[in-house]
C-alpha cells in the first residue's frame, strides 16, 4: 500500500529538493500550501537550466534544458533526434501523485522551428508488476511551429501501481519539439455533505444507480456513492475494449474491484455492455492478417463464435453478481428503412449477434435480467422500431426481458408525456423496463459553451429531473431500476461529448455537493437556499429572468425545439444603478469546532463583471483554514476571496460558487454585509 501523500508533499518537496531532486520539483516552485484553491505539486519552467528531472523517454531522444524559445521566462525543455512518434519526454509522477485525487496536468507545446504541423497529446503510463496501461490525459490537439499550444486535462490514479509516468508524444510524425512551463495541480477534496437525505432511500421504489469508474469508488467521491446509491454501472470497466482487448485474453482488474466495493457496501451491479458497435476492438472484425471481414457465411460464423465466447467469458465470470445486463447496445437507427444499425455486426450477421447474444447470456447468467439498451426511445421513430423488434424477437422465443432507456436529455428535452408515452408501450410488450443512462445536460445544443453556468439551467434542470422521476415512480411497476450516467458533474462523459465544454448534468456538483436538482429531487428547500442570510439586492429574485452568456440553440440531435430563450430583463424592480451582485452565504455543515461554508456571487446587474474580489467581516472570529474555486487572504476578522482563474468573468445573471472550511467557537453568525471589488453588495 502506497501511503498517502497528500498531507506530506510540502515536506516531501522540501527533502527531495535537498536530496538533488528525486523528483520534479522545479528549484523555483515549491508545492503551494494546501489552504488556497488548486494547489501545485510539480511544476516545471525551466528556468534554473537544467531539465528538472524530465528525461528522454527510450533512451535515444536527446531531452534538454534550451533557451532558443520560451512559454514563460527564457528558458524551455528541447526535445530532438526523436526516431517514432512515442519517443519524446517523460517524468517520472509516481511519487506525487496519490490514488483517488483528480489533477489538472497543463504543459504548453511549440513545435521546432523547421517542423511540420502534427498533432501532440499528453498521457500518463501506469505500470504494476511489470504489466503496463497507457491513459491519454490530452487527446490530438493540432501543434506547429512557432506557437505554443496549450494542452490541458485531468487524470485520477485508480489503481495500485508502481511505475507512473507522464508523457507527451506527437501523432503522424517525429518532429522535435519544446515544451514549457508543465503544471500538476490539484484541489483539496471537498467532505461531502453527509446529514443530507439518501437519494436511495427517497426514491426507494427501485435501485438507485450512477454509472462509475474505478476512481469513483475512492476518497469522498466512494462516501457520496454508498451514500446515495444501491446500484451502479460500469461506465466503461465491463465493456469489449475493457475485458477482452485482445482476443480471448480477459481482464476484469476494475470491474471487480467495482463488484467487490458493491457488496460490501449493499449495492447491486447493473452490467454494461455485452454488444455494442462502439468500444469494440477492431481485431474482432478483422481475419488473421488484420483485414477487415466481408460479409460471407464463414465470416459470419466466425464473428458470431467470437461474440458467443466473449458472453461466455463476461458474463460467466460475473454470474449472479449482476442483477441485469445491458446485453446488446444501441442496435437501433430510425434512419434506416428498416431501423437496424448498420453496425459490423449487421453487416456481417444481421439479426443473429442480437439472438445469439441473448440466448448465450442467459445459458450462463441464467438469473440477470437481460436488457436491450437504446437512447431516444422517447422518439417515436426509434421507439416503435424499438418495439417492433422486440416483439418479434421474443414472438421467436429470444429470452429479452427488459428494455433499456438511457434516457440522456437535456434541460428542455424529453417531455415527461413522451416519456410517459414509452413506457405506457413498451409495457404492453410484457417487459420489464429500466432507466440505464439518465443525465440532463445544461445545453440544449452541440455548440455552445458556458463559462459559468447560469442558475436559471441549473433551476431547469432541477424541474425536468423531477418531472421524468414522477413519471419513474408513477410506473413503477413496469420500471425496476433507475440509473445515472455518472456520480457527480466532474465525472461526466458530456464535458467531453459532443464536445468539450463545461456540463453539469448530475445531482452533486464537481465539489460533490448537492445541486438544485438534488434538492428538487428529494422534495426538499435546499438549506442553501434557506439559509440566505444575504440576498443584496431584489432584483436577483426569480421574477427578474437572467439573461445567459449563450443562447442555446434546439439541438440537432434531439427532436426537442423548444430552445431556452433567455431575454434580458427590461426592468428590474431594484434600481439597477446601485445594484451590481448579491450574495448568498450559507454553512453547509457545523461541527463542534468547525463548519463548511459555501457563497453564491451572483451578478445582478446588467454588466460583465470581470474578475472579482469579494470582501466580508466576521463578527465572531471565525477563521478561514482552506478554501476552494477562489484564493482567500484574512486579516483578522476581514476576509477577501479572489476569483479563481475559470470563474472570474460574470455575465449578467450569472454566479460564481465557492466553498471553504473554517474554524469557530461559541457562535458561528452569518456575516451579513459584503463588498464586490469595493462596492457594497447589499
Ligand atoms: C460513454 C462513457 O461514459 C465514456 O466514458 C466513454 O468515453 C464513451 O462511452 N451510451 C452508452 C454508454 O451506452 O456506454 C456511453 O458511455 C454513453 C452513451
Amino acid at each position: 500500500m502506497r501511503p498517502s501523500r497528500r498531507a506530506t508533499i510540502g515536506l516531501l518537496a522540501l527533502s527531495l529538493a535537498a536530496a538533488g531532486g528525486v523528483v520534479a520539483w522545479s528549484s523555483s516552485h515549491q508545492a503551494k500550501a494546501a489552504d488556497s484553491g488548486p494547489v501545485t505539486i510539480v511544476s516545471s519552467d525551466f528556468e534554473d537550466g537544467t531539465t528538472q528531472n524530465w528525461a528522454s523517454r527510450s533512451g535515444t531522444e536527446v531531452v534538454e534544458n534550451s533557451t532558443t524559445v520560451a512559454h514563460g521566462g527564457t528558458h524551455s525543455l528541447s526535445i530532438t533526434e526523436r526516431t517514432s512518434t512515442w519517443r519524446g519526454p517523460v517524468l517520472d509522477v509516481l511519487d506525487v501523485m496519490e490514488m483517488g485525487t483528480q489533477y489538472t496536468i497543463t504543459v504548453w507545446v511549440q513545435l521546432a522551428s523547421d517542423a511540420s504541423s502534427d498533432s501532440a497529446r499528453l498521457s500518463v503510463e501506469r505500470q504494476l508488476s511489470g504489466t503496463a496501461s497507457y491513459e491519454t490525459v490530452v487527446n490530438n490537439t493540432a501543434v506547429s511551429a512557432g506557437t505554443w499550444t496549450k494542452l490541458s486535462g485531468t487524470y485520477t490514479l485508480a489503481t495500485e501501481v508502481d511505475f507512473l509516468t507522464v508523457y507527451i508524444e506527437t501523432a503522424n510524425a517525429y518532429p522535435s519539439f519544446y515544451l514549457d512551463d508543465f503544471t500538476m495541480t490539484y484541489v483539496p477534496a471537498t467532505p461531502i455533505e453527509s446529514g443530507i437525505p439518501n437519494v436511495k432511500d427517497v426514491y426507494d421504489q427501485f435501485p438507485m444507480g450512477a454509472a462509475i469508474s474505478r476512481a469513483s469508488l475512492l476518497g469522498e467521491r466512494g462516501k457520496l456513492l454508498a451514500k446515495h446509491f444501491n446500484s451502479i454501472t460500469a461506465g466503461n470497466a465491463m465493456k469489449w475494449d475493457a475485458t477482452e482487448r485482445t482476443e480471448d485474453t480477459f481482464t476484469y482488474t476494475d470491474a471487480d474491484a467495482m463488484v467487490t466495493f458493491a457488496k460490501a457496501n449493499n449495492m447491486q451491479v447493473r452490467g454494461h455492455t455485452l454488444v455494442w458497435h462502439n468500444q469494440t476492438p477492431a481485431w474482432v472484425f478483422q481475419d488473421a492478417s488484420g483485414a477487415t471481414l466481408t460479409a460471407t457465411e464463414e465470416n459470419k460464423a466466425l464473428v458470431l463464435s467470437r461474440l458467443e465466447n466473449h458472453i461466455r467469458n463476461v458474463a460467466g465470470h460475473f454470474g449472479d453478481d449482476i442483477y441485469a445486463w445491458d446485453v446488446v447496445n444501441e442496435v437501433i437507427d430510425e434512419g434506416q428503412s428498416d431501423g437496424n444499425r448498420r453496425s459490423s455486426w449487421y453487416t456481417l450477421t444481421g439479426l443473429d449477434y442480437i439472438r445469439t447474444a441473448f440466448t448465450v447470456a442467459r445459458e450462463v447468467a441464467p438469473n440477470a435480467e437481460l436488457c436491450i439498451n437504446d437512447y431516444n426511445t422517447t422518439v417515436t421513430s426509434k421507439r416503435d422500431f424499438l418495439y417492433n423488434l422486440v416483439s418479434t424477437l421474443k414472438a421467436e422465443g429470444v429470452p429479452i426481458d427488459c428494455v433499456g432507456h438511457q434516457m440522456h436529455g437535456n434541460i428542455d428535452w424529453p417531455s415527461a408525456s413522451d416519456t410517459e408515452a414509452a413506457i405506457t408501450k413498451f409495457a404492453a410488450l410484457g417487459v420489464k423496463q429500466q432507466i440505464t443512462e439518465m443525465d440532463i445536460s445544461i445545453y440544449t445544443d452541440n455548440s455552445s459553451s458556458y463559462t459559468s453556468i447560469p442558475d436559471s439551467a441549473l433551476a431547469s434542470q432541477a424541474t425536468r429531473y423531477k418531472a421524468l422521476f414522477d413519471v419513474y415512480v408513477a410506473h413503477k411497476a413496469d420500471i425496476d431500476s433507475v440509473t445515472l450516467w455518472g456520480l457527480e458533474d466532474g465525472d461526466s462523459w458530456l464535458n467531453t461529448y459532443p464536445i468539450t465544454r463545461i456540463d453539469a448534468p448530475l445531482l452533486f456538483d464537481r465539489n460533490l455537493q448537492s445541486k438544485p436538482a438534488y434538492w428538487t429531487l428529494i422534495g426538499q428547500t435546499s438549506p442553501a437556499a434557506s439559509a440566505t442570510s444575504v440576498t443584496a439586492s431584489p432584483s436577483a429574485s426569480s421574477a427578474s429572468p437572467s439573461a445567459s452568456s449563450v443562447s442555446p440553440s434546439a439541438s440537432s440531435a434531439s427532436p426537442s425545439t423548444s430552445p431556452v430563450s433567455p431575454s434580458a430583463s427590461s426592468a428590474s424592480p431594484s434600481d439597477p444603478g446601485t445594484s451590481v451582485c448579491s450574495v448568498t452565504y450559507s454553512v453547509a455543515g457545523q461541527w463542534p469546532s468547525g463548519f463548511q461554508g459555501s457563497v453564491v456571487l451572483k451578478n445582478t446587474g446588467t454588466a460583465t463583471i470581470s474578475g472579482w474580489k469579494l470582501s466580508w467581516a466576521f463578527a465572531d472570529g471565525q477563521k478561514i483554514s482552506q478554501l476552494w474555486n477562489g484564493s482567500y487572504t484574512q486579516s483578522d476578522a476581514t476576509v477577501t476571496v479572489t476569483n479563481a482563474s475559470w470563474n472570474g468573468t460574470l455575465a449578467p445573471g450569472t454566479s460564481a460558487t465557492f466553498g471553504f472550511l473554517g474554524s469557530w467557537s461559541s457562535t458561528n453568525s452569518i456575516p451579513t454585509a459584503f463588498t464586490v471589488n469595493g462596492a457594497t453588495c447589499s
